[in-house]
């Protein structure tokens, strides 16, 4: 059967790639165009001006060799130095806002409000002033990953009481920076953030517990989403007049045939993965999917727990939970192709979330591929998946937060220009099929540590040189190709420019400069 629908999957691409023709279409003027980054995978700068450690940095010292190529965020691209640099790329591309984020643990070095580092306050201040300075609207994300390595000592996700650690970090940055920051985003994707950190031991805190701590981890960032929104609310909304959303993260899903296993499996794939987070927040209702409350107190009762390992919210949860994001943050990468069938049972830790969904999944190889296994591009996918958001969860506003596929290090990266171009024509047939959404955020704008796998997968729109203490950042062909889109508010098939020649004319007019230089200070003597 497989290779059947590999087939007529690959039919419904071909066919849905023509029958978007971008001819005439533009992104309107209120539309915006980004680029985003997160502190650990780029600032470096681990142990200075009084950071204190966050979880990468342990495991960056306690466990180097996890990571693909032995390596760690210690100097990343050296952004908390180089960050005048990375303002300029922003220009350099014509892009008006920059998503980054705000390393807790460089602002309370032990993770508890007692203790404010205003060392690491004054580099944001700073940073944060250049990016206005220079027309940039921050996007500032307060968590991507970078726990304070004292409260992972604490259970980190697991313990509750993270609850009143974030909402008390959330207040001292709208305190320090939100006379500036107008948008602000809560936490970055609590699924992968969770289900690698907290289930499979992939991400610091590597944590094994997939069918526990992963439902705890999810519980407490919606109540500490939640918790930030409402200190927002109550103290410093009137006054500061931002917006705050949640950063979910979501492939696009759809069944591996018509058969009702598979189609059910898909709605299932979507509940237990965006509907978990989407669902408290976003529906009217509130609270967990009931697809997912259901089956997961079942599997518990016959596993022999006592009560379901997915714990439950209270009413005042619900009520407190639900509405919390004035816009939502969507992170997507590809789309997977979901079926389900006797070879599911078993397929899957016991407990665990998977186990849970019962829902298996591939990717049809026809779609380009790219470094990263997991992303494969199909740009059809992201139309798909902000139409299914629309109609779910009555069209919310939209934010894309991250998309963007990794290559080999090189300038001339087709597969990324290829990426974008589809992915961008199809978030303009979302806004024509009346889906409200306003920016897109290209990840990244450099290469970066890209976590457990280190610096084998790239990327970046500029090519970062990690051998080089000065971090050189150059353009790839894509930051070329995109800087046109943001320009001209179309994508052209055809434009094809050179990323050496490009950098070949910058650096002969550097060196122009300098000999101008020479010569006017020549000619003053
Ligand atoms: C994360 C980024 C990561 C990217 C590519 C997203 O899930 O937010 O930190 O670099 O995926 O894997």
């Amino acid at each position: 059967m497989r290779p059947l629908i590999v087939f007529l999957a690959c039919c419904l691409a071909a066919v849905s790639a023509a029958a978007r023709n971008t001819t005439g279409r533009s992104f309107s003027s209120e539309f915006f165009f980004g680029a985003a980054t997160a502190s650990y995978q780029i600032e470096g700068a681990w142990d200075v001006d009084g950071k204190g450690w966050s979880i990468w940095d342990y495991l960056a010292r306690t466990d180097p060799d996890h990571v693909a190529d032995s390596s760690n965020g210690d100097i990343a691209a050296n952004s908390y130095y180089m960050y005048r640099r990375d303002i300029e790329m922003l220009k350099e591309l014509g892009v008006t806002h920059y998503r980054f984020s705000i390393s807790w643990p460089r602002i309370l070095p032990y993770g508890r409000a007692n203790y404010v580092n205003q060392r690491g306050v004054n580099h944001y201040n700073e940073f944060i002033d250049e990016l206005i300075a220079n027309g940039i609207t921050p996007f500032a994300t307060m968590y991507h990953w970078d726990l304070p390595q004292n409260l992972q000592e604490l259970g980190g996700w697991l313990n509750e009481e993270i609850v009143d650690w974030f909402g008390d970090y959330a207040r001292i940055l709208y305190q320090n920076f939100g006379d500036r920051v107008k948008h602000w985003l809560t936490i970055n994707e609590p699924y992968v953030h969770c289900n690698l950190a907290y289930g499979y031991s992939m991400h610091a805190p590597r944590i094994h517990s997939p069918g526990i701590g992963y439902y705890e981890c999810g519980r407490h960032i919606l109540l500490a989403n939640a918790r930030a929104y409402h200190i927002y609310d109550n103290e410093f909304r009137s006054v500061q007049g931002g917006k705050l959303g949640i950063v979910i993260s979501s492939e696009y899903v759809f069944p591996a045939s018509d058969s009702e296993e598979d189609i059910e499996a898909t709605r299932d794939y979507f509940e237990f993965h965006l509907g978990q987070y989407m669902n408290p927040i976003f529906s009217e209702t509130g609270n967990y999917p009931q697809v997912m409350i259901d089956r997961v107190a079942a599997a518990s009762l016959s596993q022999g727990y006592n009560s379901s390992r997915l714990r439950g919210f209270s009413e005042e949860q619900i009520e407190y939970i639900k509405g919390t994001a004035d816009f939502l943050g969507l992170n997507h990468y590809s789309t997977r192709i979901i079926y389900r069938n006797s070879s599911v049972i078993g397929m899957f830790e016991i407990p665990s979330h998977e186990d849970d969904t019962y829902a298996a999944s591939f990717q049809n190889e026809f779609w380009p591929a790219s470094q990263a296994p997991w992303i494969r591009e199909y740009g059809p996918g992201l139309y798909h998946l902000l139409v299914h958001i629309k109609d779910t969860y009555n069209n919310p506003l939209v934010y894309i937060t991250e998309n963007g596929v990794s290559t080999t290090a090189g300038l001339n990266d087709y597969n990324r220009v290829s990426y974008y171009r589809s992915y961008l024509n199809a978030v303009l047939d979302a806004i024509a099929e009346g889906c409200d959404v306003q920016g897109y955020f290209a990840w990244s704008l450099m290469d970066n540590f890209e976590w457990a796998l280190g610096y084998t997968q790239r990327f970046g729109l500029y090519e970062v040189d990690f051998g080089d203490p000065e971090r050189t950042r150059t353009p790839r062909k894509s930051a070329l190709v995109y800087k046109e889109i943001v320009r001209s508010r179309t994508i052209d098939y055809d434009y094809d420019p050179d990323p050496y020649a490009s950098n070949a004319y910058a650096s002969s007019a550097w060196l122009l400069s300098i000999v101008f230089a020479i010569v006017n200070v020549l000619i003053q003597l």
